[in-house]
């Protein structure tokens, strides 16, 4: 095995101010299914993310609720984690943005921006709404378009025509709170000179990012970047800005620090060294990401990073987005699914293994199409994967003595074949391509199912004993294969598969080997049909919360 990687890898940190659903999923999962892999091949692989704590929508919730952000935010903390962990996301760390290790490295990049001239301020006016004693995000601004006269409009763009504009372009502007028409007042801001890194990106951006979003950046990038506000004035949540009583670092500063800040706390956590995973020449970093936020991964990060201590990432992974039955999520069609309404009905490896066969590494978006769903978990998993094992092992322990015996030749050929596949598979994990992985893992259990079939042991239990058992321990080894292939994804499956064989931990490499005259556990159920009355119990219980 060549020298074990050291690897960090990122998903984008939920905002605290909502629930985890299963657009997030998308995301959260995959790098569930990659990270498990890395580590199940020997390397260091650590699943870093937190939560995204600041801005000023927490703010005002927590304002309209009459509590503190800190107690609302812990609430969220908590959910988002259970729900995480019921999915079977195993994070090596999950931080929150809000905490002393955040604050001090936002401040030392800041400082560090700042001394080499970057930073510089500027008076800008913006709405304020007297009666909330606040400026208005555009997003707290509504107001009729300026273009097409569409009411009920956003402070920055026209869902009807698309325009953008400022939000003091907006007409008949009103606070989105409280009704009231905003005024316009001044105030310093901090503003971010990325057009100073213009010429890095240009060479950076198209090195680190996949050639779809390369192409999209490069039409930015040909244009002069412009500076970035990186201040907030009070009322805001967030860390106070060295040097100043009244403003704020902006959310998306913190945000992403929140990636180093998270591994610090691990390295706290295991005695290790921030240095060795930040720093280190050896170590490599990557970011998943929605298409959504390629901007500030791509841009505003590589940039701070550059002049800081700490290393750029070695890649951005962008994804596309979920949508559900061919249409984007809506609250109001009741396909806003939330990870809470799925788990009270359906099993989340089920979820995991469809999401597995439609994820590759392009930023296309992924389709849930609720019948495909069923069908696909219904035949695949159970009907090919599943049935090699129950019907193998219920087999072999009811009807015969319980112990594995030897494959025949040609079972062995089979056998062979499936190990075969080990490192095609492993390039297409790699790779991030789920989906390419899943099919070769599919096309495996075709092969057993036909020899299966064609064999047809439970005829021969009585006149061919012998031959019998070679076949039912030949399709018992390669359901311990797939299995294995098959344990970034079903983690909580595939332990039951340790067990039946009475094995444990099962890395990459356990697929070399081939099992005779052991004694098979008692089989465990390993997982169930879907039943589309739970689907359906799924948007019922989604249109009524
Ligand atoms: N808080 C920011 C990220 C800060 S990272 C320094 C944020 N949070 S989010 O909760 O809105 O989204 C978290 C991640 O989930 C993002 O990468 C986003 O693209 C992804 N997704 C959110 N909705 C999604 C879908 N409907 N489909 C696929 N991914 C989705 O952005
Ligand atoms: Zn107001």
């Amino acid at each position: 095995m060549a020298e074990p990687r050291r690897i960090v890898v990122t998903a984008a940190l939920p905002y605290a101010n909502g629930k985890i659903h299963l657009g997030h999923l998308v995301e959260y999962l995959q790098v569930d299914f990659w990270t498990r892999f890395q580590k199940m091949r020997g390397h260091e692989c650590l699943y870093i993310c937190a939560d995204d704590t600041h801005g000023t929508p927490i703010m005002v919730r927590a304002r309209q609720e009459g509590r503190s952000p800190e107690d609302l935010i812990a609430q969220s903390l908590e959910e988002h984690q259970q729900d995480f962990h019921d999915f079977l996301i195993e994070f090596d760390h999950y931080g929150s943005t809000h905490s002393e290790e955040n604050k001090t490295l936002v401040s030392e990049i800041f400082n560090t921006v700042k001394e080499k001239g970057h930073i510089r301020s500027k008076l800008i006016e913006q709405l304020y709404c007297e009666h909330d004693k606040m400026f208005l995000p555009d997003r707290f601004v509504k107001g009729t378009c300026p273009r097409c006269g569409s009411t009920e409009q956003y402070g920055d763009s026209c869902d009807k025509c698309s325009a953008t504009y400022s939000p003091m372009e907006l007409k008949d502007a009103q606070c989105s709170l409280c009704g009231t028409k905003p005024t316009i007042k001044s105030s310093e801001h901090l503003l971010f000179q990325l057009q100073h890194f213009q010429d890095f990106l240009k060479e950076w951006v198209p090195q680190h990012t996949q050639p779809e979003i390369a192409r999209k950046m490069s039409e930015w990038l040909e244009q002069d970047l412009r500076e970035w506000d990186i201040s907030r004035d009070e009322p805001y949540f967030g860390f106070k800005i060295p040097g100043y009583d009244d403003k704020y670092f902006y959310v998306w500063v913190d945000a992403p620090v929140g990636y180093i800040s998270s591994t610090w706390q691990w390295c706290q956590k295991k005695g290790k060294k921030l240095e060795d995973y930040w720093q280190h020449k050896k170590a490599e970093i990557f970011h998943c990401i929605g298409k959504d936020i390629v901007y500030f991964h791509a841009l505003f990060w590589p940039a701070l990073l550059s002049e800081s201590r700490f290393k750029t990432p070695s890649a951005i992974w962008v994804h596309g987005m979920l949508t559900i039955n061919g249409e984007k999520m809506s609250k109001s069609k009741g396909t806003f699914i939330s990870a809470r309404t799925y788990l009270n009905h359906l099993s989340p490896e089920h979820l995991r293994y469809y999401y597995a066969c439609k994820l590759s590494s392009s930023i296309d978006d992924l389709d849930l199409n609720l019948e495909d769903f069923t069908q696909r978990v219904n035949s695949d998993l159970i009907g090919k994967i599943t049935n090699l094992g129950s019907r193998g092992a219920q087999l072999l322990s009811k009807k015969m003595d319980g112990v594995l015996g030897t494959p025949s030749a040609e079972g062995l050929d089979l056998i062979r074949y499936a190990q075969k596949q080990s490192e095609t598979i492993a390039a297409h994990y790699e790779a991030r391509d789920f989906s390419k992985a899943i099919n070769e893992i599919r096309a495996i259990a075709d092969k057993a199912n036909k020899y299966f079939d064609e064999k047809a042991p439970w005829k021969t239990l009585e006149s061919h004993p012998q031959e019998t058992k070679e076949i039912i321990s030949t399709i018992l080894n390669i359901f311990r294969i797939l299995s294995i292939y098959l344990k970034p994804i079903l983690p909580h499956y595939v332990s039951r598969v340790e067990k039946l064989f009475g094995e444990s931990n099962y890395s990459w490499y356990h697929v070399a080997q081939t099992l005779e005259n052991v004694r098979l556990n008692e089989y465990e159920h390993l997982s169930s049909r879907i039943d589309p009355v739970k689907v359906k119990a799924i948007l019922e219980e989604t249109k009524k919360t």
